[in-house]
């Protein structure tokens, strides 16, 4: 393969790959908005046609509906399946990517339309640019710039690209399963950029990632809300007995509370440790990048990679049901329900999460003593939820978001794939990467893993300050064009893979 050639030609058509980009994240394709659900399908066709008219064969297949609590069903948009090459003297790529995003409001501290790209000082702002429709036009990039410059495409690339990322990937597992002997049947290894460097300018390869399971907490008082200034004095509050229990479960220095969660975390052997002493990272500019005072780790490198990225951590999210609008109400809210979500690592299961919450919380409520009702749940498997679709109150709907427990995924990076990634890093920015770990999740990642057999790598393009799912989202030009150049020069690696 002609690097040089390649790196080149994809440097002279910047304004092309910015303009593709401006189309994609034009497209609305929210999956947490019922109604942007015409968005999203609308999304997975524009790749399509794209990948088709790169050459490759592309299916559309449909996962099946989801339904609503109120009965109504809702389908879910179809998974693209895309084939490029079937040569059985190369090797075989199997590529996975997300298309839809997060919501996004301009009134959420946008400082621009979220859904319009805007290029500012070398960065591209807009909902999805770097979580994943970015990095997922530069696989589509790469290949488009290999093909333009003459060049043969060395591997195979199998795409699945999907829909519902952002919302629990409904559906997908299932497919991935079915597809085991057909679709995915001889595939070698498995490669998905949909996370960040650890840092701003030194790129790295990723072998982890947190799992996370969600929990509510639902607490009733009474049938209806009540004025504080009647009924105040007289009533066990809902929001009193939601604050008690929520308090319980984490402390002031961070550590989870729960009974029975600790012991199921994988040991750290001194190996391990050793791993963290190299990697490039700064606590003290992580800190300013937050924007808080001080870190619970306070500024120790290991310990907060360690914390992001090998501990569980439990967040408290919010509360559903309680006042939450400007200015002052005197209202006892009825019912409460508050949210938190803990991210699992090794040997942490859903299964065994969820139990040990499940029983933690019983026993609080217990020493609570309170005679009102509540209930403590886990979100998982097939068990998905939505507010009801003709609720009035737009904002709760907006919330609204299927999910069901996603597993944490650890790989070995010694892998010779791993090498190939390095060699491609090596290749565009002449460094060794970091081996990184996320805390974030992507759940179907050991999917990939457990019905392709194969390694899965992952392969970031944007930075670590690109505000995924935040305000005024971004990815650098120099990490979309470099990323292209990246994932082409991976292309060269992988088909020159031995083992
Ligand atoms: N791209 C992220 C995954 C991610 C997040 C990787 C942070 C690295 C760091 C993905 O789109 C995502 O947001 N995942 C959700 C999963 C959830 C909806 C099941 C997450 O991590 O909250
Ligand atoms: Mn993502
Ligand atoms: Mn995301």
């Amino acid at each position: 393969m002609d690097l040089l050639k390649f790196f080149k030609y994809v440097d002279e058509h910047q304004t092309h790959y910015v303009s593709l980009l401006r189309e994609a994240v034009e497209i609305k394709s929210v999956s947490a908005w019922p109604e942007a659900r015409p968005e999203i399908v609308k999304m997975v066709h524009w790749v399509g046609d794209r990948l088709k008219k790169l050459g490759a064969t592309v299916e559309y297949r449909d996962v099946g509906e989801q339904e609503l609590p109120s009965g109504q069903k809702l389908a879910l948009p179809p998974v693209l399946l895309g084939q490029l090459g079937t040569d059985p003297a190369k090797r075989t790529l199997c590529v996975y990517g997300h298309l839809d995003v997060q919501p996004a409001a301009r009134e959420d501290g946008w400082a621009t339309e979220p859904f319009q790209l805007i290029e500012k000082d070398g960065q591209l702002f807009g909902r999805g640019a770097t979580d994943d429709k970015g990095p997922v036009l530069c696989w589509l990039h790469a290949v488009e710039a290999l093909q333009a410059t003459g060049q043969d495409i060395p591997i195979n690339i199998k795409f699945v690209f999907e829909g519902m990322e952002e919302s629990g990937s409904e559906g997908l597992d299932d497919l991935l399963a079915a597809e085991k002997d057909k679709f995915l049947a001889g595939t070698d290894f498995v490669c998905i950029s949909d996370n960040y460097w650890l840092g701003k300018k030194k790129p790295c390869i990723t072998y982890g990632l947190r799992g996370v399971c969600y929990f509510f907490i639902e607490v009733q008082c009474a049938k209806q809300d009540l004025h504080s200034g009647i009924f105040g004095g007289t009533v066990h509050e809902a929001m009193s007995d939601l604050m008690y229990m929520m308090n319980t479960l984490v402390d002031a220095e961070g550590r989870i509370l729960v009974d029975g969660l600790k012991e199921q975390v994988a040991p750290l052997t001194p190996e391990e440790r050793a791993l963290y002493k190299d990697i490039d990272f700064d606590p003290e500019d992580y800190r300013k990048d937050i924007g808080t005072n001080c870190c619970i780790q306070k500024g120790d490198k290991a310990e907060t990679l360690m914390a992001r990225w090998r501990h569980p951590s439990l967040s408290l999210h919010g509360v559903h049901g309680a006042f939450s609008e400007d200015g002052a109400k005197t209202v006892i809210p009825m019912k409460v329900t508050g949210k938190f979500s803990i991210r699992i690592v090794p040997n942490m299961t859903p299964e065994s999460v969820e139990k040990c919450v499940v029983e933690y919380l019983n026993k609080q409520w217990k020493k609570r003593a309170s005679p009102n009702e509540m209930k403590a749940f886990m979100f998982h498997g097939g068990r998905c939820w939505v507010t009801d679709l003709t609720c009035p109150d737009l904002c709760v709907c907006r919330q609204a978001f299927m999910f069901h427990g996603g597993r944490c995924w650890v790989t070995d990076p010694h892998h010779p794939h791993y090498q190939a990634g390095a060699r491609a890093i090596k290749s565009v920015f002449g460094v060794e990467p970091d081996l990184t770990r996320e805390g974030g999740s992507i759940p179907v990642t050991l999917t990939f893993q457990e019905v392709t057999g194969k390694n899965v790598m992952l392969l970031p393009v944007g930075a670590c300050d690109d505000g995924a799912h935040s305000q005024n989202e971004k990815i650098n030009m120099t990490n979309y064009i470099q990323g292209i150049k990246m994932l082409g020069s991976y292309m060269n690696e992988v088909s020159k893979i031995s083992e």
